[in-house]
C-alpha cells in the first residue's frame, strides 16, 4: 500500500539578497532578505512523495531529475525528512487512533523544469516543494510560517517560496530559529504590472556552491559585515514601502544596488568568488544605458549566485526590452557587444 502526493512549487528571485549564515545547520541567516515568487506556470519544481509500510525496513530513497541521489550524505535533506516525521509522530502520540505513517519508508521523485544548480533558485523551489509535499502526505496541520521554517532547513531561500507574491524573510534573533521565517509583504495579485524576464547566460552548474561561497564571505569580507549591519535593515524597510506603493523607480534602484553589493561582497571574499561573467556585465551595461539614455527607469537587473540575469520591468516595457536583448545577444551567449561610452541624454530621447 502506497500513499502518494504530488505538488509543484515556484522559484523566487531575491531583490534583497541573503548571503551568509550565522548558524550553518539550522540555516539561520546573517541578514533579512526579500524576494518575488514567480508564477507556478514558469520555473518550478514538481515533487512526488510516496510512503509505504513495506519500505519501513529500507533506507529512504530519492530521484532528482531522473537520477537517484543519495539521501544519507545530504544533511539538509535528512533534516527536512526528520522534521516532517517528528511532526507526524507528535500527532500520532497525541492521538492513538491515527495511522503510524511516521514509521513508513519514504520515496521522493523530484524534477525541475529548468537547469538545476545554475543560479536559478532550484534549491528554493525544490526544498519548498519537498516540505510542502511531505506535509500533505503526512496530513500535518502546519501554518505558512511553520512550513517556511521546515523549508529553511533544506535551503535558506526555500523558506520564501512557501508564499506567493512579494515575500520577506525575517532573519530572527532566536538561536533556535523559531523566529527565522518568511512572511508575505503583498500577494501575487498586488502588482500585476510587474514582470520578470530571465536571461539564461549559462545553464552549467555553478563553480562555487552558495553554501561554500557564503561561509567564506562571512569569514573574510569586511564589506559583508558592513552590509549586514548598516545597509540591509534600512533597505528592507525601503523595499517593503516601494512594493506596497508600487513605486517601480525605487524598487528598481534598490534591486540593482543590492545585486551589485552582493556581487561586491563576493569579490571582497578571500579568495574571491566570481559569479558574473562578461555577458552578465554586458547585460548590466545595457540596462544601465537604457535607463540612463531614456531618463527614466525602464528595467532592473538582478543576479543570484550565477551569471544568469533576471530583469524586472513593467509589463509595457517588456516587448521593447526583449527586442533589445535579442539585438545585443543574438544566438549564443556572449556574442553581443555594447560600448560603455554612451552619454546620458534628456528624457524622451530613446
Ligand atoms: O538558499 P541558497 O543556499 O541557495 O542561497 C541563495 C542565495 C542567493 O540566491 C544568491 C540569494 C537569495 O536570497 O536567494
Amino acid at each position: 500500500m502506497v500513499r502518494q502526493v504530488t505538488c509543484t512549487a515556484p522559484v523566487n528571485i531575491a531583490v534583497i539578497k541573503y548571503w551568509g549564515k550565522r548558524d550553518t545547520s539550522l540555516i539561520l541567516p546573517t541578514n533579512s532578505s526579500l524576494s518575488v515568487t514567480l508564477s507556478q506556470d514558469d520555473l518550478h519544481s514538481r515533487t512526488t512523495v510516496g510512503i509505504a509500510p513495506e519500505w519501513s525496513n529500507e533506507s529512504d530513497r530519492m530521484w532528482l531529475n531522473g537520477t537517484e541521489s543519495a539521501i544519507a550524505t545530504n544533511a539538509r535533506l535528512v533534516n527536512c525528512l526528520k522534521m516532517s516525521r517528528a511532526q507526524r509522530k507528535a500527532l500520532e502520540d497525541a492521538d492513538s487512533g491515527l495511522p503510524r505513517w511516521s514509521q513508513w519508508g519514504i520515496r521522493i521523485v523530484s524534477e525541475n523544469n529548468f537547469p538545476t544548480a545554475a543560479g536559478l533558485a532550484s534549491s528554493a523551489s525544490g526544498y519548498a516543494c519537498l516540505v510542502y509535499t511531505l506535509a500533505q502526505v503526512f496530513e500535518l496541520p502546519l501554518t505558512g510560517a511553520d512550513l517556511s521554517r521546515n523549508a529553511r532547513l533544506g535551503s535558506g531561500s526555500a523558506c520564501r517560496s512557501i508564499f506567493g507574491g512579494f515575500v520577506g524573510w525575517d532573519m530572527g534573533q532566536s538561536p533556535t530559529g523559531d523566529d527565522s521565517q518568511a512572511y508575505q509583504v503583498a500577494p501575487e495579485t498586488h502588482w500585476p504590472d510587474l514582470e520578470a524576464l530571465i536571461l539564461v547566460v549559462s545553464d552549467l552548474k555553478k563553480g562555487v556552491s552558495s553554501t561554500a561561497g557564503m561561509q567564506t564571505t562571512v569569514e573574510t569580507s569586511s564589506l559583508a559585515q558592513h552590509r549586514f549591519q548598516a545597509i540591509v535593515p534600512k533597505r528592507m524597510r525601503q523595499m517593503e514601502q516601494a512594493i506596497l506603493a508600487k513605486d517601480f523607480d525605487t524598487f528598481a534602484e534598490i534591486t540593482m544596488r543590492d545585486s551589485n553589493q552582493f556581487h561586491a561582497t563576493c569579490l571582497d571574499t578571500f579568495p574571491p568568488i566570481f559569479y558574473l561573467n562578461d555577458t552578465s556585465r554586458l547585460i548590466i551595461q545595457v540596462v544601465t544605458a537604457i535607463n540612463c539614455l531614456s531618463g527614466r527607469t525602464q528595467a532592473a537587473y538582478t543576479f543570484d549566485a550565477g551569471p544568469n540575469a533576471v530583469i524586472y520591468a513593467p509589463k509595457a516595457h517588456m516587448p521593447y526590452l526583449i527586442q533589445l536583448f535579442a539585438y545585443f545577444f543574438p544566438g549564443s551567449a556572449g556574442s553581443g557587444y555594447f560600448s560603455d561610452s554612451y552619454q546620458c541624454l534628456p528624457e524622451g530621447t530613446v
